[in-house]
């Protein structure tokens, strides 16, 4: 078996990172499968099970790097399915501009040096070079439900800490699916899903530095309000 079997949960949940930097080294089918096992025990409003995962490696996942890549290099907006509402204002841009700090310290990018922030981003475009990439999509008759989402996040969550639990590595991401049209195309997907994220997977770079990156979290006590308790 891959990964630590004496990790508890908390272990896993409190030692998983996003992964952005990955091994030259296939993801065996049966594992993932294994994965998406125990991720899918998430639960769902009404137990509808709204998402499907399109596992893909290989020549379609390079030829939707590449198509990712030309488009976004031509300057083609942003063709992504999900709603985005206003950028991030206030405290929530102070911690979108925290970890990118965070990760452009570790991997040495300097503010000014836009070559260097370029290939970061187009790396992200690149699904991060990972062997594997997840696309998670919804079944489109479920879309005017905000629970269909909130369904996916549970379900694409306790994917990553899955795959943690078995040694493999992830990172969310909506940078893959910037150009839904090219993973639709590639990927296969069919008219009648919604593709909602992309998730990045493989065998952790220990070398790679962003992949060190703990990133912060509010506390307990400014996220939760306990009524009744005293
Ligand atoms: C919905 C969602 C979208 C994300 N999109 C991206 C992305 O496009 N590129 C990226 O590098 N990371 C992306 N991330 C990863 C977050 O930056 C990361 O989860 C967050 O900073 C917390 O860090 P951690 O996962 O290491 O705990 C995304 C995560 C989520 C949940």
């Amino acid at each position: 078996m891959s990964g630590n079997p004496e990790q508890t949960y908390r272990d896993v949940v409190m030692g998983r990172r996003s992964i952005r930097g990955y091994l030259d080294k296939p993801v065996p089918r049966a594992l993932i499968e294994e994965v998406l096992e125990m991720a899918m025990r998430s639960p769902t409003s009404m137990n509808t099970q709204p998402w499907h995962f399109h596992v893909i490696t290989g020549e379609p996942l390079d030829a939707i790097r590449r198509g990712n890549t030309e488009r976004i290099l031509a300057g083609e907006p942003d063709s992504r399915e999900f709603r985005r509402g206003e950028p991030f204002a206030g405290v929530h841009r102070d911690r979108q501009v925290g970890v990118a700090k965070q990760l452009f310290g570790a991997m040495g990018i300097a503010r000014d040096d836009k070559e260097a922030r370029q290939d970061w981003v187009l790396r992200g475009f690149r699904q991060f070079d990972a062997p594997v990439c997840v696309i998670v999509t919804y079944d489109k008759e479920l879309s005017g439900s905000d629970d269909t989402p909130f369904d996916c996040g549970a379900v694409t969550t306790a994917l990553v800490n899955a795959a943690w639990s078995r040694g493999l590595g992830c990172v969310i991401n909506s940078q893959g699916i910037m150009q839904s049209p090219v993973v639709r195309e590639h990927a296969g997907i069919p008219d009648n899903q919604v593709i909602m994220k992309a998730v990045a997977m493989g065998w952790p770079d220990e070398t790679f530095p962003a992949n060190a990156v703990v990133s912060t979290r509010k506390s307990v006590e400014e996220a939760a309000r306990f009524v009744g308790f005293d």
